[in-house]
């Protein structure tokens, strides 16, 4: 059997992977969130975005690791940055960042054929109390979600704690973007939803990986893509965040790939 192969198919095409998987997906994840703590210096008013882009592709590199998304799908960048109302996919290049912007980075390293996936929330110059707020939610939303994690739960239970958590905050929850599996592969089966029902969608299992990463919008949920085919904005103009790890099922819950190794995860405290 190759390497791609390994393991077994559940009904709906999900991977059930082996144990000693588990060890290939904690490198490119443990790689991948080091890229993230590192980035933090290099994001400041005055600064682009391509800039940013450049020195975590450089990261990559060093490590001896592949970016997933250079190539992927005629994509040519070794991260996607998304300021304010971008909620994802916004593309590096020339924009300079000013006091007050928000940023999601969000890199995907490939390791000896293992696929690291994470993102985060920066910050250039100085907080707003609504964007402090908005990121807190997404990344509550985010470890909400991953708490749902374990055999036997649904995917529609991962969905149901992150919407109903972010809708009691009175933020909404963007529909058109969504977790997806991963492994050997960027992009896999299942689609992992950020909202839904209790005991819907497929059951979890012991060895399933997939990402969640919510998006979360200070006003409505619609999005648009921009005529460069890649940048979603908020179709209403309001400011958006977004967290996101790789994680595999344990026998008794979830393990976070991408936790950062020097206990990060948000621009100004944690
Ligand atoms: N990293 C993104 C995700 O979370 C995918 C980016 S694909 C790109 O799935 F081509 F836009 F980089
Ligand atoms: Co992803
Ligand atoms: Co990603």
């Amino acid at each position: 059997m190759s390497e791609q192969t390994r393991g077994r198919l559940t009904r709906e095409g999900i991977r059930i992977h082996e144990a000693a998987d588990f060890t290939g997906m904690h490198r490119a994840g443990a790689l991948a969130a080091t890229i993230l703590d590192a980035i933090a210096e290099h994001v400041f008013v005055g600064q682009t975005t391509a800039a940013i882009d450049k020195v975590i592709e450089e990261m990559v590199e060093a490590a001896g690791a592949r970016s997933a998304t250079i190539g992927y799908k005629g994509y040519r960048h070794a991260s996607c940055i998304s300021v304010n109302h971008v909620v994802c996919h916004g593309i590096p290049g020339d924009k300079v960042l000013k006091d007050g912007d928000i940023l999601n980075i969000d890199v995907t390293v490939i390791v000896d054929g293992w696929f690291g996936d994470t993102s985060r929330m920066y910050l250039a110059g100085s907080l707003s109390r609504k964007a402090e707020r908005l990121i807190q939610v997404t990344h509550e939303a985010l470890m909400t979600g991953i708490e749902a994690v374990r055999p036997g739960a649904t995917f529609g239970d991962i969905g149901h704690a992150i919407q109903s958590y972010v809708e009691a905050q009175r933020m909404s929850v963007v529909r058109d973007f969504c977790g997806h599996g991963l492994g050997r592969v960027f992009h896999a089966p299942p689609n992992v939803l950020h909202y839904g029902r209790p005991g819907t969608g497929p059951r979890l299992e012991e060895g399933m990986f997939f990402t969640i990463e919510p998006m979360v919008n200070l006003g409505r949920p619609e999005t648009k893509v921009l005529a460069d085919d890649w940048t979603a904005v908020t179709r209403d103009k309001s400011l958006s965040a977004q967290f996101e790890h790789s994680i595999g099922v344990t026998s008794s819950g979830a393990e976070i790939f991408t936790l950062s190794p020097a206990g990060r995860f948000h621009p100004t405290w944690g």
